[in-house]
């Protein structure tokens, strides 16, 4: 690890990530990750694939979150993050993020943590009735630590995270304000050079905040947002025929019977997807008014969907492949990702604990 030093005159730091449960797909890509692959030259990437996270919901499936944790890095490196320039690693091989866990703990109130939007939604979305773990209730606390471990300027997340770093300005701002004199009168942006430790952490929103799936409207009227568990989901992963089969069955405008209906674009999947993704936005605006009139086919607009999807998808998938057939690339990649996160989180640590006052034995990890 001693190659690795922290270079603090170098670009400003990014700190993102996900919970493995399952392959990113399309809502993972617009949300979050292609802002990922756009901001790697302009700051220092840390993306964490946050494996004990998983355990609050799928404690009795290691073996799937081991799959997980490897599908997720695959999908990284497939989706353009260039290994050479952004870390990726995982959250269990650093000690720092636990040990922050638990003084961070201290600061946040226990009603405030169940006044979190985003834990109320899941326990409610998951049916997790009143037997969650102990755990769960925690994770929040550990995303507090993962971001600010790396004590980042930037956290691109999708916009059901907010809450989570909401939590985390608030947590920033009590350690500074407690334990390194911070003026609580002191602006955000000026809490490091006021002498905290921690930044005030900006979230930085995708180009879609929700993307939509392939299936139609709930049980109350409004479009399902693309998720792995209501099975609506185009992945990054998937092969031109899966994809082609998805986009021919998707919903659409279910009034239109035909090419000469006049069909309607508003709330239609078919339209949404094309208007988030199709770079021709002279097509895309031609073939709306035609739909509108009835004058193009919803089979040609879905062809066309098709194409835009597999010239995006592609790449992704062939750039996937390599490491499938490699996985000892992929495990060096979060090894090496690993040993460079550490070397932050651990700086971040050791500061830390001179402002706690618990600073007794400096240590290096082997
Ligand atoms: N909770 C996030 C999700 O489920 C994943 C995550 C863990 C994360 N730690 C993070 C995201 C830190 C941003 C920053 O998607």
């Amino acid at each position: 690890m001693a190659q690795y030093t922290e270079n603090s005159a170098s670009k400003p730091r990014i700190l993102t990530g996900d919970t493995p449960t399952g392959r990113l797909h399309l809502g993972h890509y617009v949300g979050s990750l292609e802002n990922r692959v756009q901001l790697q030259d302009q700051f220092d990437c840390y993306f964490i694939i946050a494996n004990v996270h998983a355990f609050t919901t799928r404690a009795q499936q290691p073996t799937d979150i081991r799959q997980s944790v490897l599908d997720i890095a695959a999908d990284y490196l497939a989706a353009g993050i260039d290994p050479g320039k952004s870390t990726i690693f995982v959250q269990s091989e650093i000690p720092a993020i636990a040990e922050l866990t638990f003084f961070f703990s201290m600061l946040v109130p226990f009603s405030r943590l169940m006044r979190n939007p985003t834990i109320k939604d899941e326990i409610r979305d998951k049916n997790l009735g009143d037997s969650y773990s102990f755990g769960f209730l925690l994770y929040p606390i550990g995303q507090i630590a993962d971001i600010l471990a790396f004590r980042p300027a930037l956290v691109p997340v999708g916009e059901d995270q907010l809450a989570h770093l909401e939590l985390t300005r608030e947590t920033a701002r009590r350690f500074d304000q407690m334990y390194c004199g911070v003026d609580p009168q002191t602006p955000d942006e000026q809490y490091v050079r006021a002498g905290g430790l921690f930044p005030i952490i900006e979230p930085r929103l995708g180009r879609v905040r929700r993307l939509v799936g392939l299936g139609g409207p709930g049980p109350h009227g409004q479009l399902l947002k693309m998720s792995k568990s209501l099975n609506n989901a185009i992945y990054l992963s998937d092969d031109p025929d899966t994809i082609r089969k998805k986009v021919m069955s998707m919903y659409t405008d279910p009034n239109r019977k035909k090419a000469t209906d006049p069909g309607t674009t508003e709330n239609n999947p078919l339209w949404i997807f094309h208007e988030t993704f199709n770079p021709d936005t002279v097509w895309v605006r031609e073939a709306m008014e035609k739909y509108r009139a009835g004058a193009i086919g919803d089979v040609e607009c879905k062809k066309k969907l098709v194409e835009v999807l597999v010239a995006l998808i592609d790449p992704m998938r062939q750039r996937r492949l390599i490491y499938e057939k490699d996985p000892a690339q992929l495990l060096a990649v979060l090894r090496e990702g690993t040993a460079r996160a550490n070397v932050v989180a651990e700086e971040t640590l050791r500061l830390a604990k001179i402002a706690l006052k618990q600073d007794y034995r400096p240590r290096t990890l082997l």
